[in-house]
């Protein structure tokens, strides 16, 4: 039956399962008018968040490595059951390398206002024998007709005895330069500093700027932190549940080039700010279920944080 041209020029939401890197599988997300989202079955990893012009708002290294069990670098890693080392865990745990698989039965209901994907992790034998719990992990990621991106992750317990974790959206952002960038909402919060023995210190009172390595957690932070990327004009909004910690990264020229899959000077486009739950650790008794949600809007600089609703601004900055 032939399309009215109405139709031909209003896509529908579209969600498609491919083949990406390396024949992984990947899932594109696509609504109206032209924002997109790509998410790999490894690691449950959103890789890619496009604008309506097709300009790329999340950082994805050049030399990331699609071969398992090495982690992507960039886009969204998912850091499950242990933020970095900070327990028995290999860093940041193994939610992020292993494969996750399509969620047949998802405990969200369905909707129709925005392109979404389901996906679950449960462990392996091999899995149990590193961190001895079962566990149902559900991620949704949904692409809003707006261009929003939202994660909502909801990790269950489903054995016989409590189970205590640690988590982080390990979101890496692109920027055009690092040094012209300001993350705001974090000022004069407490923070342990990763790069001083997580040694507790407390935030000045201006936005976060970058002349250096960065690697702090800070803790107890508001539901909404922003990042301004004055050279593109555009500021990125996270929006953030169940979240309560916030931890803000960049490796500067030293630790890039020490990282096999990270360009020497790739740094200067990226800044990681991961909405995260460490310095309190989650526990859940058996049949408990625990829920994190992360919301990213890209809205054009003049947009001013605080003032104005980032669903009400456009977002092809
Ligand atoms: C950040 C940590 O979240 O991730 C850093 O705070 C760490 O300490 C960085 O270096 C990257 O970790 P990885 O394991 O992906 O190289």
């Amino acid at each position: 039956m032939a399309s009215s041209s109405s139709e031909l020029r209003t896509p529908p939401l579209s969600v498609e399962h491919t083949k990406g890197v390396n024949g992984l599988e990947k899932v594109t997300l696509r609504v109206p008018r032209g924002f997109s989202a790509e998410i790999y079955l490894f690691g449950g990893h959103v890789t890619s968040w496009k604008n309506d012009h097709g300009d790329e708002l999340l950082f994805l290294s050049n030399k990331a490595i699609f071969k398992p069990p090495k982690p992507i670098r960039g886009g969204i890693p998912i850091c499950f059951p242990q933020f970095s080392n900070l327990g028995t865990l290999e860093a940041h745990g193994f939610a992020r390398n292993r494969f996750w698989k399509v969620d047949t039965n998802p405990s969200l209901a369905p909707t129709s206002s925005n392109a979404y994907v389901d996906l679950v992790l449960t462990p392996s034998e091999e899995d149990m024998k590193l961190w001895s719990y079962s566990f149902e992990f559900r991620l949704r990621v949904a692409l809003g007709l707006d261009g929003n991106l939202v994660l909502t992750s909801r990790v269950r317990n489903i054995d016989a005895k409590p189970f205590t974790f640690t988590f982080a959206y390990h979101t890496y952002f692109s920027v055009s330069d690092i040094s012209e960038v300001r993350v705001e909402g974090l000022e004069t919060l407490d923070f342990f500093d990763n790069t001083k023995n997580r040694e507790r210190f407390t935030e000045q009172g201006d936005a976060i700027v970058f002349e250096g390595e960065v690697d702090k957690i800070y803790l107890t932070t508001p539901n909404k932190v922003c990042i301004l990327d004055h050279e593109r004009k555009r500021t990125f909004v996270i929006n953030k549940e169940g979240l309560p910690d916030a931890v803000v990264w960049n490796p500067w020229d030293k630790k890039a080039k020490a990282m096999v899959d990270l360009g020497d000077d790739e740094y200067k486009h990226m800044v990681c700010v991961e909405p995260a739950a460490i310095e309190k650790p989650i526990t859940l008794k058996p049949n408990e279920e625990w829920k994190g949600r992360m919301e990213l809007f890209a809205v054009p600089s003049s947009y001013c944080s605080g003032q104005l609703d980032p669903k009400k601004v456009l977002m092809s900055s």
